[in-house]
């Protein structure tokens, strides 16, 4: 463990979309999902995507839109869309244009489309147009990108009726680096050093001889949430190359209120480290 102190300066980052930039980090994405995701390991965190149906259907009462965002291929969507009515409309948008359009080719809709999307920007204005009511899925990627921001600018682009189901991956128990620890060796494995150091290569802004080092920190916008990182230490200093924060089920719960989001149902995996809600906007 090697929690960051107070007074370190902040260590640059590359961006959580510069690993999926290219068809070939997309692949490899995939190569590290099949090998080490807890969803393909794990049916009971299968089933944590299945289960916001019910709540779900006593709410869609007739058509609607889902948009997935930061979708990949659109796997873990397709468990909660084969348990819900086809959508009337279904736009897949990830910053990987290849994975949302095979996304968009897997999920059901009567109208389709796929979408390049930088989720760390406002989002596009289409995403208005789209009739209402829209369901949003944001699934594995509150872990890479600022959670807070994120959530805020979501949560603004939700009309009444809208909502919004969306993981996390959590520290079960406590708060912090230590919460975290054990959860260490589903990052640092052979797949995800082989994606990372394929994404320095592709980023032509990192000196491509280094090493990749794996550690648990604080986030920097949030010292008491755990943040597992993987960092290249070159001769020209350290750029933090991945990260994926770990919070507790009562961090996440403090987000979506800050947000102006409301819960509708919240489903855990028996191990606590993974979890779905179901959220829409507070009236
Ligand atoms: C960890 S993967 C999760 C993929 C999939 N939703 C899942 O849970 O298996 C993160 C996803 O977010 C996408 N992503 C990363 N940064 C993004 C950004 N700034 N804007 C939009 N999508 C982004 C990636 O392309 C990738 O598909």
């Amino acid at each position: 463990m090697n929690p960051k102190s107070a007074t370190d300066r902040p260590i640059p980052e590359l961006p959580a979309s510069a690993l999926y930039s290219s068809p070939a980090l997309g692949r490899l994405w995939k190569k590290v999902h099949l090998a080490c995701s807890p969803f393909l390991h794990r049916p009971a965190v299968r089933l944590l995507y299945q289960q916001p149906a019910p709540f779900l259907l006593k709410k869609l009462t007739g058509p609607y839109s889902f948009i997935a965002l930061g979708c990949a291929d659109g796997h873990k969507e397709s468990l909660l869309l084969g348990k819900l009515p086809h959508p009337s409309h279904l736009l897949a948008a990830d910053t990987n244009l290849t994975l949302a359009r095979q996304a968009a080719r897997l999920l059901p809709g009567l109208k389709k489309s796929s979408l390049r999307i930088d989720l760390t920007n406002l989002l596009p204005s289409c995403l208005y147009r789209i009739p209402r009511p829209r369901l949003f899925s944001l699934f594995g990627v509150l872990p890479n990108l600022d959670p807070m921001p994120l959530l805020h600018r979501i949560s603004r682009s939700m009309k009444r009726g809208d909502m919004l189901v969306f993981s996390a991956n959590l520290s079960p128990g406590r708060a912090g680096p230590s919460g975290a620890l054990p959860l260490l060796a589903q990052y640092d494995n052979a797949p995800t050093r082989r994606w990372l150091k394929a994404a320095v290569r592709h980023s032509r802004s990192l000196p491509p001889k280094g090493r990749l080092e794996f550690g648990i920190f604080h986030d920097p916008r949030q010292r008491n949430l755990a943040r597992i990182e993987a960092r290249w230490i070159s001769k020209g200093g350290t750029v933090v190359v991945f990260s994926s924060r770990r919070p507790t089920a009562p961090q996440v719960e403090v987000w979506i209120r800050r947000a102006r989001l409301q819960r509708l149902s919240r489903h855990h995996d028996p191990r606590g480290e993974e979890a779905v809600w179901l959220v829409r906007k507070k009236a």
